[in-house]
């Protein structure tokens, strides 16, 4: 498996991240999850990336239990990522990026996770709080060993810029990744994050490469929609309806290459420039074989155009903000 550079980190991932926010959940439990896993690094995908709130911690909790099995040789094969800013305790104070949250919620991530260190420690969101507070509270962990590096995600370009340049003005650490959602379909990170990344040498970990599905190939005009665990809300439907023209034109573009519009979907995002690694988000084994199988796909001139033409760079019409 071809490893690139996680940005501005000394570490290589492979091209695809294995995301394991459906772990723990109704139709993906502990059992299923340790297959896809073992899958994983079978395939030779060496980076997972959970956060401290999926499906109430039992995502890193699953995950935590899998690694101390599999001893410091499992351990040690992986570069581990994980989140911290959502609400995990009663109070107002148990959220957030501030030197507190941080410091309680890195060692409850620990503790869940059964090791002793995360490799890549990501901010969720953006804060309020003020930047120096949260930069200082991550160089903080990564001087005491139990943060590597950290990253970003669902960042502007300007909080990521004034991360970066307050980070530089403290020497501390500096933010290596952001993880924002960026797909075919979705490409509003393209306009300002995409240079910043360029010239500051970060890199991007997608998330929802098939934006919960809807390009997973399984949606096109005049077939009935099967359900699935994620498109049963009103929310998802309608916005399914809105995009059916373009997840048409898209299907088409994939049927000619002999491929499901899945595939196409990750190639296209594995080769951009600005990406690190695309964090895929299965909840079978044979999702996880799907995306595998986008890594041999190249796509020509011919093919990048048409995508284009379909969905200008910079345009994103399946997204709504967050
Ligand atoms: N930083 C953030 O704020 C943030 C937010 C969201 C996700 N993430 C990360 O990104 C990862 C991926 O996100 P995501 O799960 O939303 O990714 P996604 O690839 O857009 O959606 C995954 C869903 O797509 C469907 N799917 C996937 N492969 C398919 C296939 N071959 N055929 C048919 N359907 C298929 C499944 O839906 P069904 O289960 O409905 O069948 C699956 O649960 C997560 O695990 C997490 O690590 C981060």
């Amino acid at each position: 498996m071809e490893l690139r550079m996680l940005g501005r980190a000394g570490v290589k991932v492979a091209p695809l991240c294995l995301g394991n926010m459906n772990f723990g959940s109704e139709k993906c439990d502990e059992a299923l999850s340790r297959r896809i896993m073992e899958r994983a690094v079978e395939a030779g995908l060496n980076f997972f990336d959970t956060a401290n709130v999926y499906q109430k911690q039992k995502s890193e909790e699953i995950l935590g239990r899998w690694l101390k099995e599999g001893g410091a040789r499992r351990r040690d094969g992986l570069v581990l990522a994980t989140k911290v800013y959502g609400k995990v305790g009663e109070t107002d104070n148990d959220r957030g990026l501030s030197r507190r949250h941080i410091l309680r919620a890195v060692e409850d991530s620990l503790r869940r996770l059964q090791t002793d260190r995360i490799d890549l420690y990501q901010c969720h969101h953006w804060d309020t709080v003020r930047i120096e507070e949260t930069v200082r509270a991550l160089d903080d962990l990564i001087r005491a060993g139990k943060a590597v590096y950290w990253g970003t995600s669902n960042f502007k370009a300007w909080h990521l810029t004034e991360a970066t340049l307050v980070a530089d003005r403290l020497h501390a650490s500096v933010p290596v990744s952001e993880q924002c959602p960026y797909s075919i379909t979705n490409r509003h990170v393209e306009t300002e994050l995409a240079p910043f990344c360029m010239k500051y040498n970060v890199r991007m970990l997608p998330w929802s490469p098939l934006n919960a599905g809807r390009l997973s190939g399984i949606y096109r005009k005049g077939k009935p929609i099967p359900d699935t665990p994620r498109n049963k809300s009103e929310v998802f439907r309608k916005r399914l309806e809105s995009q059916m023209d373009l997840l048409e034109s898209l299907g088409r573009l994939a049927d000619e290459l002999g491929r499901p519009l899945s595939q196409l979907a990750y190639a296209w995002l594995v080769r951009q420039p600005h990406v690190a690694s695309v964090i895929v988000g299965p909840r079978t084994v044979e999702m996880l074989d799907d995306a595998l199988a986008s890594l041999d796909l190249k796509l020509s001139e011919d093919v990048l155009k048409k995508i284009d033409e379909l969905v200008p760079p910079g345009s994103a019409p399946d997204f709504v903000g967050w």
